[in-house]
Parts: structure tokens; sequence; C-alpha cells
């Protein structure tokens, strides 16, 4: 997600300190190396503000920092010591100029930066407007903006801190924000609510950073800031309270990463990250598709109810990872829209004379957004007729360019090659839609969505749960390291999950892995199974249709008895499964359809871990891209 840098603080710029004392002056140098630390969290544009005696100054540029820098040397900001910068990962309003952090408000003499996802910015937009606030970004920020900038001047008195307590107390959702203001010299104010910041400490300077990547090369001192707090820096104080004045404090620690490491949060690897990430990433991907009544509003999609409707057919239209997500989401959608749902591989589709109209819905799902074979894909639909729409994680990418619409999910950027956090917020968002659907369309009564929107919103909490657990699986991929070859079994929507579980370790295990829907296992694959074979089984819960739990347990049965090593995934209380299985791995309960986004966690952690154990690169695998943008 976006990356954020605040400082307040005495060094001298470099040409007021002549010789080069340390290799950073001024607040826009630290600024600026802060936010190549930050460069990793992925980002499509960048901006960065100063405060001077004479104001505040600004510069902002769509695409990578190298845009900023040309934008600066153009045209120079004055020296200062206090400036904050952003780097930002597009979510509402494509990555343009005017979308780019900071955002001005009151005149221009107040600038702010903000990572998250701001829920009720609409109906603020709409207050800030009828009272004259005009906007020229689509983005939530602004919104943000021009709200302390009119608390700043209303019951804020002119008091920076004081506003943004007043000011945090009307947004809902996930923010970290970042204010200056020309009244207020050497000040920078913050606040953070679901999103991270931590803060700085150095000696005559203070700094500010989504993560301690943002500060690393000035100081190693850092504060951990708690929930709902606002902090105040200057270049002799940090002041923390929470969003009423009352005072609050964070918890202090030493950074012993590396630099590297820091960009990894702490993590060996980009994916070992992005696996801890998910709770976040499907979290993100429910925030503010939904009101308090459970109704969804996925205004987002600028679709026509009326054209949703009318499907009568929906395509998905994908590859890899992407194409397993349509096939949990085929299952969803068919059970709660009884709309006939096809999972096409992107590279196939077009070359079979598929039968597609204007009552089809094409759903193409990309991670990157570039993937050629669908976006070649989701042309030839077009030219059909078809309506498309993209579930899509790359803000402003050509996939959803091109659709008719788009649902984006919010992982955040993938960096590792594999995908892991994306395929959980695919799948988060094809229920959304299959919801959305059902709602539109009567199929589902009112509290039958808002019970499954309840038990969606419970998911992030029992991802981190199998997180917390995943020790056992690790030790596993150990001592497995050596295997030749392992299967995946599973049934219902626990097919795709075995299916992903493959990939996931042929992409970072380099081992030869298949999954199958076991009950195929008769018509052929059995034969592969002899002493020793390695098979994991994706168990189905026991309080689902039972018929499909006991047919899987049958196939541990037969597989067993012909010398299979079985590794089971298991709903937590499912004791009939212990019985025939060397290793039992056990999730929360879930809803059946829900499943695949607690059953997926500890196939990912294995294949990380086995690859971890032979050497391998789990970021960058061998022969590997992570958009593959040729047919
Ligand atoms: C996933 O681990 C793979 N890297 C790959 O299968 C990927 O899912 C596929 O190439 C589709 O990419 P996209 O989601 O960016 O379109």
């Amino acid at each position: 997600m976006c990356g954020i840098v605040g400082y307040a603080g005495r060094r001298p710029s470099a040409a007021a300190a002549g010789e080069l004392k340390s290799h950073a002056h001024g607040a826009l140098d630290v600024v600026m190396e802060g936010l190549r630390r930050l460069e990793y969290r992925g980002y499509d544009s960048a901006g960065v503000a100063v405060l001077t005696e004479a104001g505040i100054d600004s510069r902002k540029k769509s695409g990578k920092l190298a845009n900023l820098t040309a934008e600066l040397a153009a045209a120079p900001l004055p020296e200062a010591t206090t400036g904050i910068g952003h780097t930002r990962w597009a979510t509402h309003g494509g990555p343009t100029d005017e979308n780019a952090h900071p955002h001005l408000a009151d005149g221009g003499r107040l600038a702010l930066i903000h990572n998250g996802i701001i829920e009720n910015f609409a109906e603020l937009k709409a207050e800030l407007l009828a009272a004259g606030a005009e906007f020229i970004s689509e983005t939530d920020t602004e919104v943000a903006a021009a709200l302390l900038a009119s608390v700043y001047r209303g019951e804020g008195g002119g008091d920076l801190a004081l506003s943004m307590q007043l000011a945090c107390r009307r947004l809902e959702g996930a923010f970290t924000l970042l204010a200056i203001h020309a009244d207020s010299p050497d000040v920078v104010v913050a606040a953070r609510r679901n999103s991270p910041l931590v803060v700085g400490l150095g000696d005559g300077e203070n700094f500010l950073g989504s993560d301690v990547s943002g500060f690393i090369d000035f100081t190693r001192r850092a504060v951990e800031l708690g929930q709902d707090q606002i902090v105040t820096i200057t270049p002799e104080s940090v002041e923390i309270t929470d969003f009423y004045g009352n005072p609050a404090s964070g918890t202090e620690f030493e950074v012993n990463w590396d630099a590297a490491a820091a960009e990894k949060g702490g993590y060996p690897s980009f994916m070992e990250k992005e696996i801890n990430d998910q709770p976040q990433a499907v979290g993100d991907t429910l925030l503010g598709r939904s009101d308090l009544e459970g109704r969804l509003t996925l205004d987002e999609l600028r679709v026509d109810p009326e054209d949703l409707k009318a499907v009568n057919k929906i395509m998905v239209l994908a590859c890899g990872t992407s194409a397993y997500a349509g096939q949990v989401a085929k299952y969803a959608i068919e059970h709660w829209c009884r709309i006939p749902v096809e999972v096409e591989l992107s590279h196939e589709f077009r070359y079979r004379d598929p039968i597609v109209d204007g009552n089809t819905l094409i759903v193409a799902i990309s991670q990157s957004g570039e993937t050629m074979d669908t976006l070649m894909a989701v042309r030839y639909a077009k030219e059909q007729g078809a309506k498309v729409l993209a579930i899509c994680n790359t803000n402003g990418s050509t996939i959803p360019r091109e659709s008719d619409a788009v649902l984006y999910t919010h992982a955040g950027p993938e960096i590792a090659v594999a995908s892991t956090k994306a395929f959980l917020a695919q799948i988060t968002a094809a229920y959304l839609l299959g919801l959305y659907l059902a709602q539109l369309r009567g199929d589902k009564f009112q509290g039958e969505i808002k019970d499954m929107l309840t038990d969606l919103a419970k998911v992030p909490a029992k991802i981190q749960q199998v997180l917390d657990n995943s020790g056992q699986i690790k030790e596993l991929a150990g001592l497995m390291a050596d295997a030749k070859s392992v299967l995946f079994l599973g049934r219902h929507v626990g097919f795709p999950v075995a299916m992903e579980g493959a990939l996931k370790l042929k992409e970072l295990a380099y081992i030869h892995a298949e999954g199958f829907a076991a009950g195929e296992l008769k018509h052929g694959p059995i034969a592969l199974i002899e002493e020793g074979q390695p098979v994991f089984v994706v168990v189905p819960s026991p309080r689902g249709r039972d018929s499909l739990h006991a047919k899987v347990v049958s196939n541990i049965q037969e597989i067993r008895a012909r010398g299979a090593k079985t590794i089971v995934i298991a709903e937590e209380g499912d004791d009939a499964v212990k019985a025939y299985a060397e290793h039992v791995f056990y999730v929360p309960e879930t809803p059946t359809l829900l499943a695949p986004l607690l059953t997926t966690v500890p196939l990912q952690i294995f294949a990380c871990a086995l690859a971890t154990a032979k050497g391998y690169d789990v970021d960058q695998p061998r022969n590997l891209a992570k958009s593959v943008t040729v047919e």
C-alpha cells in the first residue's frame, strides 16, 4: 500500500550546510530518501510538500519517483526543515497527477497525505460541497483534507492537532493521515486507524513513516502507535493523544532490521510478508462495500443494475491462480444466484468459438490487469457484444480500462511473483459480486445476504488464526524438502484450492505437483499412488453436505490403503479425519463456500517453507514473470 514519510527537524540543506556532513540535508532530502526506501510497497504516483516561513510548497507526479525527481529539478522547492512525502497505490481514482498526494486545502495553507480507504468519503464530500468546498481530484484523501481545513477554520480554532482529533472522529474506514499547516512551522500532525504508522525518534529531529523503512537511514529508535491515535512531532517533541485529546503512549522499540529486511516488514521475503498480509487484504477488499443493514453498496461498479439483472450467463476469463479464484467464484455465484458460470482459461477462450451475447457477463479476473491472454480474451468478448466486469488489483491497468466496469481488490501491491494475497482478495471480490447480483435479482433474502456478509467479516481474524498456528506445517515442509512429487485432492470448493496448492508448490519449489478433484481418483490418478506418496487432502466441513465429507474421507482411505502419506486440511472439530491422516492441520469453522479463504493458507505456507528449505528465491522463482504481458 502507500508509502508515507514525515519530517520535522533542523537539518540544513546541502547548500546551507556547505560541506556534505551527511548524505541527506533538509526536509526534502530526508523525505525523498524515505520514499525511495518505501518504493518496494508499490505505487503509481508520488509527491512531497515542504513548510517554510513563506508557507507550503508541493510537487507531485504520476508514475515513479524519477518523474517527481525530474519535476523537482525543473521546479525546485525552497529550503525547508519540515516536510511530508507520499507514494500512492491508487484505490479511489486512477494514478494521475491530480490524484497524487499531497492534497492541499485551506487556500493552499494545509497539505495532507493519506494511506487507507475512507469509507464515508462520499457523504462527507456532499456535505463539504454544500458548504462551498471545491475539489480537483477523485480521491477520498482530498475530501479528508477539505474536512480538516473546515474544522481548522471552525471548532478547531486554528489548532492543527485539535483539528485532526475532531476530523478523525468524523472519518470511517482505514486511514493514516499526515498534515502540515502554514500557521504551524516545524509541526507535522498525524493520525492512524487500521493503517500503519510509526514514529522515528532523533536528536533535534523526529520522523514519521508508514513503516520503519521511511526513516531507517536516520534513526533506529522507533515508536509503534496504537489504534485511533494522533501524534504531533516537532524537532524537539513527540506528543501522542487519542482522538479526544487524552494523553496516550506508543511502544518504543529499537529497529534491528537492516534496510532490506525493513522493506519486507521484517519478513525474510515478500512472499512471507504477503502471506501474512492476507487478513488485511481480505478486510480491505470488504471495506466500504456494504452498509450496516447488510446491503451491498458496489456503487463503484458503474454498471446499470438493469443490465446486471438481465444477465443469464457468466463467463470468467483468467489464467493461473486467478482462474482458480474464478473456479471458487463459480460454486458461490451459481449457489447464490442460480446463474450458470463458466470458467475459461483466457488463452483457450477465443479459439473455441464461445457462445457469447449481450446477456453474457464476462468477469475478467487479473491481479496485474496486464495479462495479455486475458486482455485479448476481453477484447474478443466485447466484439461479441458481452458486458465485461474486471476484478483487478492494479488501479488504472489495461484490463480494467478496457472493461465496462471494475471491482478492485484492495490487497495492495503484490511484489512476489507467485500470487497469494491477491488470490484471497479476488475470491473475496467474487463473493461480493455474487451477493450483489443475488441482492439485485432477489435470489436471496436480504437477511441471508447480511448473514453471509457477517460471516465474511469474520474471515480476516480466522486467517490470522491459521497464520498464528503455522509452525507445524512449516516444520513438515522442512522434512519434505526432498519430495519428488506431491498430489493435492479436494472436492467442491476444495477442488480449486487443491489446484492452487499444487500450483504454489510447482512455482516456488519446482516440484512436480498435481491437483485433482478427489472424485476423479478412481478414474485414473489413483494409479499414481504408491508407498510414501505425499497427498494433501482438503476436506470439506462435516457441517456442510455430509455426503461430501464422507466421500472425501473414503477417498483418503482409498489412497492410504495404497501407501499414500496423507496430509489433511480440515475444519476444527472434525475428529473423523484423524484416523486416516499422518498429519492434520485445522482451520477455523466457516461456511462451506467461504472455506477457500482459510484452507488455501496452509498450502501457501507449506509451499513457501519447502522452497525456503531448498534454498530457493521465493520472491522471484525461475522462469516466471509477475505479469505475463505476452501471449
Ligand atoms: C500465480 O501464482 C502466477 N504467478 C500466475 O498463475 C498468475 O496468477 C497468472 O499469470 C495471472 O496473472 P494475473 O492475475 O495478473 O492476470
